[in-house]
């Protein structure tokens, strides 16, 4: 019987308790209840050397075992394992934290040595709970570099959330966090299929 699908939800925030870390977990348990093998990473946690931009001096230079080992780089296998990922920031000044920036650049050796991100499904979460504007950029920042990596976005996998946001009718919206599980066993379902369907993308 082939392995659990494995899903790694990863972090970007600092609050353990935040909204982000709440939609997170939301998608997740959603996975998890559909069959899938789930972990969380916070990058928090991590020490993190920024990227060092090997690729741009020579696209050789630029695979897993050049870069200087950090948290991240110690992540590579569970990324490549991962038939899923789930990125998850906060809104920081219109845009994904600056961690969450250090973890899409980490992937750069991954993507460049062998396509490894091609092929895996993937979803992303953006939180502010404030609601100052530029939640849909932090989102589609992320969506740019993982689209461009080669992931597939099941339907309504692109959460962004403006917290207490209350729409036209002047009611408290919560689609995300209704949305949000739906996204975790959607993800599951997209695996299990590719897994009977397998699609042969780069050859
Ligand atoms: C450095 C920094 C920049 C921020 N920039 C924005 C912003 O541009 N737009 C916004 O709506 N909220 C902004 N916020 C608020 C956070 O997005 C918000 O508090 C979010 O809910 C934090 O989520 P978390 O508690 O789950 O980490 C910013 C917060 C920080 C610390």
């Amino acid at each position: 019987m082939a392995d659990r699908p494995f899903i790694l939800g990863v972090s970007g925030s600092p609050h353990a308790q935040g909204t982000v870390q709440e939609l997170l977990g939301l998608v997740l348990s959603g996975a998890s209840k559909a069959g899938a093998e789930t972990k969380i990473v916070n990058l928090y946690a991590l020490d993190i050397v920024h990227e060092k931009g090997f690729y741009s001096e020579d696209p050789q230079k630029a695979i897993p075992e050049n870069m200087p080992p950090d948290g991240i780089t110690a992540l590579y296998p569970e990324i490549v394992r991962a038939d899923g990922i789930v990125l998850a920031t906060p809104v920081y000044w219109a845009n994904m934290s600056g961690i969450m920036k250090d973890f899409i650049d980490h992937l750069t050796p991954l993507e460049n040595k062998d396509f490894a991100l091609e092929g895996k499904v993937a979803a992303f979460i953006a939180a502010s709970k404030e609601n100052e504007g530029g939640v849909e950029m932090a989102a589609m920042s992320m969506v740019a570099a993982l689209g461009q990596m080669g992931v597939l976005i099941p339907p309504n996998a692109i959460l962004w959330y403006p917290g207490a946001w209350v729409n036209a009718e002047n009611m408290v919206s919560s689609w995300a966090q209704i949305d949000a599980p739906k996204v975790g066993r959607n993800m599951v379902q997209l695996i299990e299929l590719l897994r009977k369907h397998p699609i042969f993308w780069s050859s």
